[in-house]
């Protein structure tokens, strides 16, 4: 058992609003059972005796939480990236995830997902498993082995995934019930969430029975929503009924703070305010929408509207598992989309960045992704000493500099999930 009380010491930054970071030269971040107890200039008497981890002149920062991302299309990430989502879907996706009724090719595929995940900066991920139940508690057991806390969701799909690819209403729901009662109580940090792929791929009927499965057990929910401009338009020949796209989902009962949404380019008006309303979590995948030439999220008007945002890699719509790109990609389509389409919505900064990879996404799973006193220990301990340059930086420069340099030079000493070290090797 490792222990869940120490210290470390080092330059400690964590974010305390979109706009400003915390900076403690030479600081301590104090673990106490797995939950911070504070950052502090010099050690208080009172931790004195927990043991030290002295992490030199290394930057130490909260874990990162990527809130979308595809297990299965790991396998065939930088392929097919130049379709649109609907043709990419049928041509690359589908075909990929119905491999995974193989359950040796799941294996071999999810212990490289898995593996990758560990050793990169992400500390909790949320993530798309595929309709297969076998293959799904397959992946949950190898994210378990890894000591990262993660949400996955077995995908429900009764309309349009093609021959080899669709369920049939009754089975998909009693599938997920059945996979359900298969993985209680099984993980330590592993939990299922109810993961309806998006409105085209399941009929009302299926909605209606995912939402009573949510709502019975008190599961959170991830879908996808207002990504590319003919899925919306396929939405409202689906469900003519509905005032908007994110109301086929409202309309069951599937938005609220225990879920996330992929994408929201799209959301208009009522969407937005619905949203907002519910408190449901945008995630934000900027290489993926890039990727995929989908468009460019409104972040900063969700950010001023103080709704509940952080990011995503969307891979294999992204291709790579970093963190720190979707970081800086944020921040670069952002300039885009106020150079191009809006004046009136500010860039992302990088602080904001590092905001919404952190806290932002990560109070999906409660209190994540600050170093204030009673937060989850989730930390990154990271060498820039590559990165080189004449110059003399300051902390926070140090780590604006590594979003955008990490793959060059950074490099990922230690990570904590609840005070638990992850093994990086
Ligand atoms: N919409 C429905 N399925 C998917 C998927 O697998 N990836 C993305 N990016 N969008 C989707
Ligand atoms: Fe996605």
């Amino acid at each position: 058992m490792q222990p869940k009380s120490f210290v470390l010491k080092g330059n400690v930054c964590y974010s305390v609003s979109p706009q400003e970071v915390s900076v403690t030269e030479s600081g301590y971040v104090v673990c106490v059972d797995g939950k911070s107890a504070g950052v502090f200039p010099e050690l208080p008497e009172k931790y004195a005796d927990l043991p030290l981890v002295d992490c030199g002149d290394k930057l130490v920062v909260p874990g990162m939480s990527d809130i979308h991302i595809h297990a299965p299309q790991y396998a065939f990430r930088g392929l097919g990236m130049d379709l649109e989502l609907l043709d990419w879907l049928n041509t690359h996706t589908f075909p990929e995830e119905a491999h995974y009724a193989d359950l040796g090719y799941a294996g071999r595929a999810y212990d490289i997902f898995a593996d990758d995940l560990r050793r990169s900066p992400t500390t909790r991920a949320v993530v798309f498993g595929t309709m297969h139940v076998p293959a799904t508690e397959l992946l949950m057991d190898k994210l378990e082995a890894t000591g990262l806390s993660t949400y996955v969701g077995k995908v429900n799909m009764d309309r349009n995934g093609g021959e080899n690819l669709e369920e049939k209403t009754a089975q998909s729901a009693a599938d997920t019930r059945r996979w359900l009662a298969d993985v209680e109580g099984r993980y330590d940090h592993t939990a299922p969430i109810i993961t309806p792929r998006f409105t085209p791929s399941v009929t009302d009927e299926l909605m209606a029975e995912l939402s009573d499965i949510a709502h019975e057990q008190g599961l959170p929910v991830q879908s996808h929503l207002s990504e590319n401009p003919s899925e919306c338009g396929w939405v409202k020949e689906l469900c003519p009924w509905s005032s908007c796209y994110g109301d086929a989902y409202d309309h069951f009962g599937m938005l609220g703070e225990h879920t996330v949404m992929a994408h929201c380019i799209y959301s208009d008006e009522t969407e937005t305010e619905l949203l907002c309303s519910t408190g449901t979590y945008v995630a934000h995948c900027p290489q993926s929408n890039a990727q995929l030439s989908s468009g460019i999220a409104p972040i900063r008007r969700y950010l001023d509207l103080g709704m509940n945002v952080g990011l995503g890699t969307d891979v294999a719509g992204g291709a790579d598992l970093s963190m720190w790109r979707c970081m800086a990609d944020a921040v670069a389509v952002s300039k885009l989309r106020w150079r191009l389409v809006d004046q009136d919505l500010a860039p992302l900064t990088t602080q904001e960045a590092f905001y919404l990879a952190t806290i932002g996404g990560g109070s999906f799973f409660g209190r994540v992704g600050s170093f204030e006193a009673g937060y989850e220990f989730d930390a990154l301990v990271l060498d820039d000493s590559g990165i080189r340059t004449p110059r003399e930086l300051g902390v926070w420069e140090r780590l604006e500099r590594y979003v955008y340099l990490a793959e060059e030079g950074g490099r990922l000493v230690r990570k904590y999930v609840s005070g638990r070290e992850i093994d990086l090797a």
